[in-house]
């Protein structure tokens, strides 16, 4: 077995390292990737994704499994449609925004660090008796913000998947204040969008996959918030703290069973599925079916979520 650095940069650069159980003694506390990552889209040039094809002629693979996101996978699975090469998707990011499966690896770990954070924010907030802004991750969609939120007892949490409407975030924040709560915690994904459609970016450079460098929305609204109801307010932007440390319990035994579930559709010949979580069960979807497409956050969570707000 061999590992393909970088992602999909090594399946163009032929960068693999052995993967042998040396390789992967001690990973199970280890955060991020000993295989490395890249933003590579072999998708971008024609050429690159006959380098693919080759690549993995000349490597010999018998099988591949694709570990990460919507990009990552929405490669595996055109790569399979377009060469039927023997591919097998396992679902790894922190956004959980991958269709057809519950859960992806790596948003259990992410939720609990944006808690903790929140926690730690209520003792300023609540002693200064200031607005505190959380900025989380979530592109497309506020799975973390929705879920640490939920957790950490936010006042208002803000999502891509509902545009911010900032009249009735800080009526909610004055009728708490109204009630004697001199603080109040907005958490706010980076992805989130203003009802007159405006999305906070970092930067105007696209990536390989077509996506600007988010950041910022918690500034913006930050700055709103103090304006509108003349309450202090300060920001902390998560960012890549977020991605950090040791994953938590369910993350490493969620992973360890995908990877076992991938291994066996390789032994079986299954080959163009994603592994996922339905339930408590691990089960498979044809990779074609989470091309395209990106999972919004449940409504039921959100709306319980929504019963604590202000
Ligand atoms: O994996 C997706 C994601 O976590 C998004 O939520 C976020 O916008 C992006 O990654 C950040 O990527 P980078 O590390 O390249 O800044």
């Amino acid at each position: 077995m061999i590992g393909i650095k970088n992602g999909w940069r090594g399946m163009l650069e032929r960068d693999t390292i052995s993967m042998d159980l040396d390789t992967i003694s001690g990973i199970l506390p280890k955060g991020g990737t000993v295989l490395g990552t890249s933003r590579t889209n072999p998708y971008k040039k024609e050429e690159d994704v006959q380098k693919v094809v080759e690549n993995f002629k000349q490597l010999e693979l018998s099988a591949l499994v694709a570990v990460g996101g919507e990009d990552t996978l929405g490669v595996a699975a055109r790569l399979y449609k377009d060469f039927q090469l023997p591919i097998v998707g396992i679902p790894k990011t922190i956004d959980n925004d991958i269709a057809e499966t519950d859960f992806s690896f790596g948003f259990d770990t992410a939720v609990n660090i944006a808690m903790e954070c929140i926690d730690r924010l209520h003792t300023t907030a609540e002693s200064h008796h200031r607005i505190m802004v959380v900025e989380t991750m979530g592109r497309h969609a506020g799975w973390i913000a929705t879920y640490a939120g939920l957790a950490g007892g936010a006042d208002a949490i803000l999502i891509p998947e509902k545009p911010i409407d900032i009249e009735e975030v800080c009526d909610l924040i004055m009728k708490r204040h109204g009630r004697g709560k001199n603080f109040s915690i907005v958490v706010v994904a980076e992805g989130a969008e203003f009802k007159e459609g405006t999305i906070v970016t970092q930067e105007g450079d696209v990536d390989e996959f077509g996506h600007v460098r988010l950041g910022g929305v918690g500034h913006v609204l930050a700055r709103l918030i103090q304006e509108k109801t003349g309450y202090e307010t300060r920001v902390t932007v998560l960012g890549h703290i977020q991605r950090g440390g040791s994953p938590t319990a369910f993350d490493r035994i969620l992973g360890t069973r995908y990877g076992i579930r991938a291994v066996e559709l390789i032994m079986e010949k299954k080959f163009g599925y994603v592994v996922c979580l339905r339930g408590n069960k691990i089960e498979e979807a044809p990779l074609e079916k989470i091309l395209g497409k990106i999972k919004p956050v449940d409504e039921e969570i959100y709306r319980i979520a929504e019963t604590f707000f202000g």
